[in-house]
């Protein structure tokens, strides 16, 4: 057993950093989901929360990638060359006006206050740049499954707060102008069910189960499509661009 809430969330943090150093190209889709909207464009892009920094090699020429994440492990677990700080997202040490461009991926279904880190946003870009968020939709399989099995499964349960019908009026009142909101797919992309199994049993943290238990409920609640005799989770996250208004 762990003793502390922090002994805990290393180890649950570790985890999510061996699934994705195993896997790095898993969540390939996702990551080039949520670059899409912003390309053609240059400069600072400003990742929050990071996690490890993994957005940065999906990055494309021209840009300066500085992630922000409050866990320091997750920062010290950044790639060399790789710009991470550990700061909060409600307080990113980055002048007003300073980025052209803000991401938060898969991450703000555990922040209790969004219309501060809009806020933040807002503060951090300059007056043509935008912020692309891009998070599990309210109602969603994705949702359910998080809620559901992994909530059952990972030993700190899940309690997450889903993108809603209210996420897009709280962008307005910071200041954003929505220009485009909708669920994205981008599946998850595995050798065989195995790893994909493996995968999850380490980024949500659900030591308990073996990996075949786990790609089962995969399977039965979200759904594997075969391309190329490869199974791709079918992962959609609704993925909200707005510019500075
Ligand atoms: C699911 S990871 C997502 C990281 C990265 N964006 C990705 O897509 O892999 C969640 C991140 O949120 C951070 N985090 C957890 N609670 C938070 C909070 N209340 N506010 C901001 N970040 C938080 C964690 O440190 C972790 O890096």
């Amino acid at each position: 057993m762990f003793d502390t809430y922090s002994e805990i969330f290393a180890e649950r943090g570790a985890a999510y950093h061996r699934a994705m150093a195993e896997c790095p190209t898993a969540r390939g889709a996702e990551f080039r989901a949520v670059l899409a909207p912003i390309e053609g464009r240059s400069g600072v892009l400003c990742d929050m929360p990071s996690g490890g920094g993994y957005l940065a090699s999906y990055l494309p020429a021209g840009w300066r990638y500085l992630g922000v994440d409050p866990s320091k492990d997750f920062v010290r677990a950044c790639p060399t060359g790789v710009e991470c700080v550990q700061a909060g997202i409600t307080s990113v040490p980055l002048a007003a006006g300073e980025a052209d461009a803000v991401v938060s991926l898969a991450a703000l279904h555990h922040e209790p206050d969004l219309a501060a880190v809009f806020s933040e946003m807002r503060r951090i870009l300059q007056a043509e740049g935008r912020a692309v968020i891009c998070d599990v939709a309210a109602g969603s399989p994705v949702a359910s499954f998080l809620n559901g099995f992994v909530n059952a499964n990972n030993p700190m349960g899940h309690d997450g707060h889903f993108l809603d019908e209210r996420t897009a009026g709280l962008l307005a009142e910071e200041g954003f102008a929505v220009a485009d909101d909708r669920l994205v797919d981008m599946p998850w992309k595995f050798a065989d069910l195995a790893e994909a199994g493996e995968f999850c049993r380490h980024l949500f943290w659900m030591p308990a189960l073996t990996a075949d238990e786990i790609a089962a409920a995969m399977d039965r609640e979200i759904g594997f499509e075969t391309i190329g005799g490869r199974p791709h989770l079918r992962w959609a996250l609704r993925r909200i661009v707005c510019d500075v208004a």
